[in-house]
């Protein structure tokens, strides 16, 4: 075994690049495993550096001749580049290198997907590609050519020029080496146009594969959404004469925002009624959106090293949930994003990968791609947005553009910008950046002589490497109800900043009942002792959906751990609220949707975890199940007339209206199925004209384990669909009881459309393996080694997807004795690996730690 322990880089070690580039001219001759790759490269030194040393990163390169201002010269090859004697003064550097994209299966830097080649270059992806100064903060001006024998030759920016053979792009505006992206192949374009607010015509493209024009329609319409709305809302125009959007099958992530040519992960654009779901016309809008929202918030003003990564991405998040929130339900997007929040942040900061939004070191970038980054990310924005108000928030973005455009800024400057532009001080805010871990929030309350008081206390648990904590600054939003369920005190900003501050409300009569943390104002855990019956009021009452809905949550979790704990249940009081707010039809479908879906087993072990009970996730998933029935027989009498009210007869449009009446019906269906093992469930799969409603009906049929024939139905149809195909994959481990889950994952592993080269099929089978907790964490371990032998196999083909998928294990100390020797057994053993990449050894480490 080769103990190289990864290399650590610090955030405190940056120092500005030597050398400054003022022009770059590309020029790519293809073939699948001898492409030529030619640059010429104008270098100026930089007059804010230290160094004079001339380096350029390179991995994988075979060098075939460099000159500097043409004299040929023998650089000197070391650790991650190159070194050269450069002269003092501006000069011209020429190269030629060869690669072999069709041996590259990591799909990062030039590699072939299908037949067609494409490139992948966040965040260090380039220097696969040629030598080059691979660090965010050098931005230039890029010229491309292109030679090859496909039809479609695609680059960043404007074209050229072009001919049989060979295509010619100019992108303008300076841009640094992971914005860089080319497509080659046999490509067609869904074509459109875009008139931006000062009357500029932008061509723009979705370039797809033969056969997939049919799935083009839905993700060009969010892109014009999206174009108006961030002219609409934030003033920002786009920039190019023409904005290209190229789908590709085999993709690490969701997509990417190159300039002016982002490329998608097919499931993150392709859709069609008859095979994408509501969830996914959802994803997809917002994922368009996010990489066009790139264009300003992390092309336009980038980052000036990897350590900023949440300047990009937490705004884009932030800009993207705004977006979904302004043409969708707000309220439903926000309890969707929180629970995703909660489902994969709060998962994370809990556990050993904890770490800052701003991290101060890292072995390997690749694996900072993380809900902290993103999610809290957001939420550190949506916080700083409630602190100063709409307006001041819309007038500090304003300056954020107009100081910062072209430039490689840092979360310092954003922050510091906000302070300018409001007089605010955020001096304590900035310990959002710096703090690991989700804070708890205690409340409790007093009312005396007319006067309700709040009393909060906060403390964030220790994380890893951060053992000190100090008190956040924290809005909360508050409102107050009276005895009669009428709001006397509408939300408020309270701003707490002590570790613990006491807030009064004057004038009440009675007691009010308190609607806390509105909106979710704060990403932190709430810790509040309440009864069912104040759960139960605010779920009938509160005028804030979001505290609606959480108070119903809270109430299903009480249900849930008491029935785990063997404590007293309310169930009682749970079922009959659930049916009072299902009975309002005032109330948004979808609303009564997600207040129907039951907490995730995840957030149920962790809570008890929290609560320092040993979480047991067979008697998680039977309580599930208990309460699951226990609903169907409360709500029996109402079913049959709910759900004829949520048929759709108009035609499948994948609005949020529709999709809110069809979330209703299938949770209403998986109630159902418990009374009448499956009729109900095979009629709708039967007659089903859309994904949405099939994928639903078949859901049913595997919970009630009565899905063999629509399975057999739903591969012959979709067969040569490899995104459908995905769903068939993932479904059948999702829905597969606990003790069959990793056999099922296992025997799905030897199908012949098991292809786990690609990141889409791989994720289908053992992210569904992971998610599906019962499942992973059966009591023999089988789970753990299937998925612990899949991760070794997988690492030296694509590091990446499995350092991300090694998160599997991520919360093995929750767990009782057993399962935490058994997974940290395979912990073990993926670490003990030979020539483990160092993404994987970098994980594995942090969770063993
Ligand atoms: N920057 C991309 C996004 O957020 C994500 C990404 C990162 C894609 C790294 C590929 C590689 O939209
Ligand atoms: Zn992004």
């Amino acid at each position: 075994m080769t103990e190289q322990s990864p290399q650590k880089i610090f955030l405190a070690d940056y120092t500005p690049p030597a050398y400054l580039i003022e022009s770059v001219e590309l020029t790519f001759k293809l073939a699948p495993t001898t492409t030529r790759v030619m640059s010429k490269i104008r270098f100026t030194p930089n007059p804010n550096a230290a160094s004079k040393e001339f380096f350029l990163h390179g991995e994988q390169l075979n060098l075939i001749s460099a000159s500097i201002d043409g004299s040929t010269v023998t650089p000197e090859p070391v650790e991650g580049g190159l070194k050269c004697d450069v002269p003092n003064a501006p000069f011209t550097w020429e190269a030629e290198v060869e690669i072999n994209p069709e041996a590259n299966t990591a799909l990062e830097g030039l590699y072939m997907s299908g037949g067609m080649y494409c490139t992948q270059c966040e965040a260090e992806g380039f220097r696969r590609i040629t030598y080059y100064p691979d660090r965010p903060d050098v931005m230039a001006p890029f010229k491309v050519r292109i030679e090859g024998n496909d039809p479609v030759l695609l680059s960043n920016g404007n074209p050229v020029a072009s001919g049989e053979g060979w295509a010619e792009w100019h992108d303008p505006w300076p841009k640094p080496a992971y914005l860089f992206a080319l497509v080659a192949g046999d490509l067609i374009a869904r074509d459109d146009s875009f008139t931006t607010m000062s009357g500029k015509e932008v061509a723009l493209k979705l370039w797809v594969r033969p056969g997939d024009e049919g799935k083009t329609a839905f993700g060009m319409q969010a892109l014009k959404d999206s174009m108006k709305w961030d002219e609409e809302v934030y003033g920002r125009e786009y920039d190019l004469d023409i904005f290209q959007i190229v789908a590709v099958s085999d993709f690490n992530m969701g997509a990417m925002e190159n300039k002016g040519l982002n490329i998608f992960n097919t499931s993150a654009v392709l859709a069609s009624p008859e095979t994408s779901t509501d969830a996914n016309f959802e994803r997809i809008e917002a994922i368009i959106a996010h990489e066009y929202f790139h264009n300003w918030t992390g092309n336009r003003i980038t980052c000036r090293d990897w350590f900023q990564l949440s300047l990009k991405e937490g705004l884009t998040v932030f800009r993207d949930q705004q977006f979904s929130g302004d043409i969708r339900s707000e309220a439903v997007c926000r309890i969707n994003d929180v629970i995703a929040l909660r489902g994969r942040q709060f998962r994370e900061d809990n556990g050993p990968l904890a770490h800052q939004v701003q991290p101060d070191s890292f072995v390997e970038i690749n694996n900072f791609y993380t809900a902290t980054i993103y999610e809290k990310g957001a939420e550190l924005i949506r916080m700083m947005k409630t602190l100063v108000g709409h307006d001041a928030y819309y007038k500090a973005l304003d300056l954020y553009f107009s100081r910062h455009d072209g430039d490689a800024a840092t979360i310092e400057d954003w922050v510091r910008v906000f302070e300018e532009s409001t007089g605010r001080d955020l001096t304590q805010f900035r310990r959002w950046y710096k703090q690991a871990g989700t804070p708890r929030l205690k409340v409790d309350d007093d009312f005396k002589d007319g006067t309700y008081t709040l009393r909060f206390k906060q403390e964030t648990p220790p994380t890893p490497e951060q053992d000190e904590k100090l008190p956040q600054h924290i809005p909360i939003a508050v409102g107050l109800l009276n005895p009669n369920g009428d709001e006397v005190l509408p939300t408020q900003i309270l701003e707490m900043t002590d570790a613990e501050q006491s807030f009064a409300f004057e004038g009440h009569s009675a007691k009010p009942t308190p609607s806390i943390l509105r909106h979710f104002s704060a990403p932190v855990i709430l810790e509040r002792e309440s009864s069912a019956e104040e759960r139960a009021f605010l779920l009938a009452h509160d005028t804030d959906p979001f505290n609606k809905w959480e108070a119903g949550r809270a109430l299903a979790k009480d249900v849930l751990i008491a029935m785990i704990t063997g404590e007293d249940a309310p169930t009682a009081a749970y079922l009959d609220a659930v049916a009072a707010m299902l009975r309002d039809d005032n109330l948004d479908p979808a609303f009564r949707a997600l207040a129907l879906h039951l907490p995730a087993q995840d957030d149920i072990a962790q809570t008890l975890a929290d609560g320092s009970v040993t979480p047991d996730p067979l008697a998680i998933y039977n309580a599930h199940q208990t309460l699951r029935q226990q609903m169907a027989e409360h709500l029996q009498d109402l079913l049959p007339r709910l759900s004829a009210e949520m048929d759709v007869s108009e035609p499948f449009e994948p609005n949020a209206e529709q999709a809110g009446k069809r979330a209703l019906g299938l949770e209403l269906l998986k109630v159902t199925t418990r009374l009448d093992s499956g009729a109900a469930a095979q009629a709708l799969y039967d007659r089903a004209d859309n994904m949405t409603l099939r994928m639903g009906a078949l859901g049913c049929l595997l919970e009630a384990r009565k899905g063999d024939a629509a399975l057999a139905d739903f591969r012959t149809r979709f067969e040569g669909d490899a995104l459908v195909m995905d769903k068939w994959f993932a479904m059948q481990v999702a829905h597969a009881a606990p003790e069959q889950a990793a056999d099922m994952a296992e025997r799905l592993t030897n199908d012949s459309d098991f292809n786990w080269k690609n990141p889409n099929r791989f994720r289908a089978v053992f992210g569904a393996l992971m998610m599906n907790q019962a499942g992973f964490h059966e009591a023999t371990g089988k789970g753990y080694a299937l998925f612990a032998d899949w991760l070794i196999k997988l690492d030296p083909v694509n590091a990446q997807i499995t350092a991300r998928m090694s998160t599997g294990f991520e919360t093995w100390k929750r767990w009782d004795a057993d399962r935490q020797a058994m997974m940290k057994t395979q912990l073990e053993r993926i670490a003990a690996t030979r020539d483990l990449s160092s993404d994987t050894q970098e994980m594995v480490g942090r969770i063993l730690n």
